[in-house]
């Protein structure tokens, strides 16, 4: 005959059952390490639901305490089972994911910058005399007032200083207004024969509008040698407007002053828009006004004590951003400047 069992022992084993039930969502449910911690107190802990089942034991009827132990010991067991293999997962899992690298994954792309258009045509003009065997050098923007003027027979108060218009430093120095300094200063370095040309920034304080800009750049060229004419100049320089513009491209020379110059001339090059013909690029002239040049006037060559009836030069000097904006049809200088990048995206 089967013994009666009381309903206490009854009651405990249903509440294990269902305690061990519903662990078994929670664990299942968990998905970090963390949330899983939880679970084990709440069951596990100190004052966990397992502890507090455990204090009712002693009302029970001392033939049934032993049975109660046993269940509630074996719940513990499996428990504690359960939660390190679902610890173990879900740690390998971390692993795994700090680990993943998905090959299928876009690149990140990297934004690539862009030379600037000044630069670019600073560069492609300095190339085009670099093959033609001129060195290419640097002076200093700041300058000092003998650099800038007199070295180069622009004596005091002469009235071409006025074309010269010039920024004026504290210090009595100046922000050159022309890269012809460079000139002087490489003349004062070196002995000649040489060829030279001098890319860089210079300032004057134009008011500022499509064409004019207080900061632009120019590339200045010299070339020193034992019987350098005036045909060596047009030469180079034919060479030059046809690497730089196009075969087809015609050339003149206006005569013009510049005081460390003599001759002096102005450079047109035939319009590059309408060919000549006649256009709004050009003021319907035909022809666009490119470089200054000439032949070294011997007060400059005096000035760094060069011997003039020795030594013969040619030199000259053109505007950067007035070249860009015909080669690239650019109308408005201050498009360089603005940085914006719609703008510079182009070259
Ligand atoms: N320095 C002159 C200018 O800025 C250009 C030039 C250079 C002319 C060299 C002749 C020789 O206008």
């Amino acid at each position: 005959m089967m013994e009666k069992v009381p309903q206490k022992i009854k009651s405990m084993r249903r509440k294990i059952e269902k305690m061990e039930q519903e662990a078994h969502i929670l664990i299942e449910k968990a998905e970090t390490q963390e949330e899983l911690n939880n679970v084990r107190v709440k069951y596990l802990g100190r004052n966990g639901l397992l502890a507090q089942l455990l204090k009712l034991v002693p009302q029970l009827a001392l033939k049934y305490r032993p049975q109660a132990g046993r269940l509630a010991n074996t719940l513990k067991r499996k428990l504690g089972e359960a939660l390190r293999g679902k610890y173990d997962l879900l740690r390998k899992k971390k692993e795994e994911n700090e680990l993943r690298i998905d090959i299928t994954m876009p690149g990140i792309l990297k934004e690539l910058g862009s030379i600037h258009p000044v630069s670019r045509t600073m560069e492609e003009i300095s190339r085009i005399f670099m093959n033609l065997g001129f060195k290419a050098v640097e002076g200093p923007e700041i300058e000092t007032d003998y650099y800038n003027f007199t070295a180069l027979n622009i004596p005091e108060g002469h009235p071409s200083r006025e074309t010269f218009h010039t920024f004026y430093l504290d210090n009595g120095r100046l922000l050159r207004s022309q890269t012809s300094p460079v000139q002087v200063r490489v003349m004062e370095k070196e002995r000649p024969p040489l060829r030279i040309v001098a890319p860089g920034r210079v300032f004057r304080p134009d008011a500022t509008d499509a064409s004019h800009s207080f900061m632009f750049h120019q590339v200045e060229g010299l070339a020193v040698d034992k019987d350098i004419t005036f045909a060596d100049l047009k030469g180079t320089l034919s060479v030059f407007v046809r690497e730089m513009f196009g075969q087809e491209i015609r050339m003149r020379f206006r005569p013009h002053f510049f005081p460390f110059t003599e001759p002096s001339a102005e450079i047109d090059i035939s319009c590059i828009i309408c060919g000549g013909s006649g256009c709004r690029v050009c003021s319907f002239k035909g022809w666009l006004e490119i470089l200054g040049a000439g032949m070294v006037d011997p007060n400059v060559f005096g000035a760094v004590k060069y011997d003039p009836e020795v030594w013969q030069g040619f030199a000259f000097g053109m505007g950067v951003e007035r070249i860009a904006m015909l080669k690239y049809g650019i109308t408005d200088i201050r498009l360089f400047f603005e940085n914006d990048v719609r703008f510079l995206r182009q070259f």
